[in-house]
């Protein structure tokens, strides 16, 4: 007998007789019942003991088995065996195969077919004589059931009560039960093969969410943190900018005081010196005018570092001015802006710069220009004190237009040292100066800012490379929204 393998087509039945033909019917419709519990997935175990049962029915006296081989190739697995005894089934179960165990053993070892007409005098099953012998079978015929691969995957049997050799239609039957049962254990290999992988992939996604969902728990944490410690820094640098301004503030403070204090204390000695002199009558022409010179002198002093004083008083007050009583107007912007660079060409640092200003004359304004005037002032301010150098001679331009949406935009560029890029985004910090106890207080650009994105209702931008000059882009509304 051949081995009957997977894909093999069925024999067909043997000479079909009258009584032959109802076993051959049934024997077809059982084959389609079968089949369509594989479909159904239904338990092989379940589905394998209806297909013995099919083929018991076929002959007389016949017993049908169905083991599987394990994963391992090496032990058998009890299946189906409807009519055989379950502790006989039992005691298969678990059994290792061999060249020398039983019918099925051996066929799954050999993978061949293995005809054992009669047990007793067999000595493939002489080491389990005794446990058989109870069980009264006499003939044993096993068949491999194999994929293409050669892969074992189970053995079908044929058992009888009495010593016999199998003929052509227990052949037949043989190759139709190894067929459908290669189907079914194949399926049921997919399947659980499937559910494997299916069960390994749920993991996986499981373990990655869990690994996702912890990243981002640490994220929010991190992100949380990092907000405290960003509110802390800003806190932090707030209190240092006050600091500083305090420091500025005194110091600016500190020296014209203490010359006006110096100049007013040597006019009284002076006035005090000309009255003993006029008590005393020793007071001589040229004492007089001496102490004119004198007066004049202190006095000039006393006058400069009072102006001194009160422009730095002025500078502080500006913060907190409420600038929306601003009184608005239509102004050309063209004039307002030769205006302020009129204001600043008296300074004697401006004598070697030159100022571009480029704008359209006919560019009417509805805003607030005392406030736009105050911002350019403190830009040229800006270009001449900190921008342009010294000993040489620097430009200053100023443009206009027009940005999307119809707001003017201003754009006010020095080609003097620029700006480093660490301290860019400081310069709008109130108090923030590179100049401190040089009569400058950091307040310039804080308090442009303020006018900008305030009263004038726009934005300022800074764009600066140091060497390449510096330039405010400023985008205003033309006409201002009503406070
Ligand atoms: N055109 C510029 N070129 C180079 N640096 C500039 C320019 N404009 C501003 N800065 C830098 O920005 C800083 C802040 O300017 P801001 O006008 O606020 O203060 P300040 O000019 O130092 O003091 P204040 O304006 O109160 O007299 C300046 O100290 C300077 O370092
Ligand atoms: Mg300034």
């Amino acid at each position: 007998m051949n081995a009957t393998r997977y894909g093999n087509e069925p024999a067909p039945p043997t000479q079909p007789g009258n009584g032959a033909m109802r076993k051959a019917e049934a024997l077809r419709q059982g084959q389609a019942q079968v089949l369509e519990m594989i479909t159904r997935d239904e338990p092989l175990c379940v589905t394998m003991a209806l297909l013995m049962r099919l083929i018991e029915a076929q002959g007389d006296g016949m017993l049908c088995s169905l083991m599987l081989l394990e994963d391992d190739q090496q032990h058998v697995r009890s299946c189906a065996g409807p009519s055989l005894p379950p502790s006989y089934l039992a005691l298969l179960d678990g059994l290792a195969i061999g060249p020398c165990a039983g019918s099925c053993g051996t066929a799954m070892y050999r993978r061949q077919p293995v005809v054992v007409a009669d047990i007793m005098s067999s000595p493939l099953w002489a080491p389990y004589l005794d446990l058989v012998k109870p069980y009264g079978l006499r003939a044993c015929w096993s068949t491999p059931i194999m994929l293409k691969d050669e892969q074992v995957l189970g053995s079908f049997a044929m058992y009888y009560r009495e010593p016999r050799s199998p003929g052509p239609a227990e052949l037949a039957l043989t190759a139709v039960a190894t067929h459908i049962a290669g189907i079914a254990i194949k399926r049921e290999k997919n399947e659980s093969e499937l559910r494997r992988h299916r069960e390994q992939l749920e993991a996986l996604v499981q373990q990655r969410t869990g690994q996702l969902e912890a990243s981002n728990a640490e994220l929010t944490t991190a992100l949380v943190q990092l907000q405290h410690t960003q509110r802390e820094l800003v806190r932090t640098e707030k209190l240092a900018s006050l600091g500083s301004l305090v420091a500025g503030v005194a110091h600016e403070l500190n020296t014209p005081l203490g010359n006006a204090m110096l100049s007013a204390g040597s006019l009284v000695a002076h006035a005090q010196r000309i009255e003993a002199a006029v008590v005393q009558g020793v007071l001589k022409r040229s004492d007089l005018r001496q102490f004119l010179a004198d007066i004049a002198q202190g006095g000039t002093l006393l006058t400069h570092n009072l102006a001194r004083i009160n422009t730095l008083i002025q500078h502080f007050k500006q913060l907190a001015v409420d600038q929306t009583t601003d009184l608005r107007s239509q102004f050309a912007l063209h004039a307002l802006v030769v205006r302020a660079v009129d204001a600043m060409s008296a300074r004697a640092d401006m004598a070697k710069h030159q100022v571009e200003v480029d704008i359209d004359p006919a560019i009417v304004m509805d805003s607030y220009p005392d406030a736009l005037t105050e911002v350019l002032c403190n830009l040229l301010d800006n270009a001449l004190m900190h921008g342009l150098p010294a000993g040489q001679a620097g430009t200053v331009r100023i443009t206009t237009g027009i940005a999307d949406g119809g707001n003017i935009r201003l754009a006010l560029e020095d080609s003097g040292h620029g700006i480093a890029d660490e301290l860019l985004p400081r310069i709008f910090d109130p108090f923030f100066t590179t100049r401190l106890g040089q009569g400058t207080s950091g307040l310039g650009l804080y308090v442009t800012h303020n006018l900008v994105t305030g009263v004038l209702g726009g934005h300022i931008n800074v764009e600066s490379q140091v060497g390449h000059g510096t330039r405010f882009l400023i985008e205003l509304p033309q006409t201002a929204s009503r406070p």
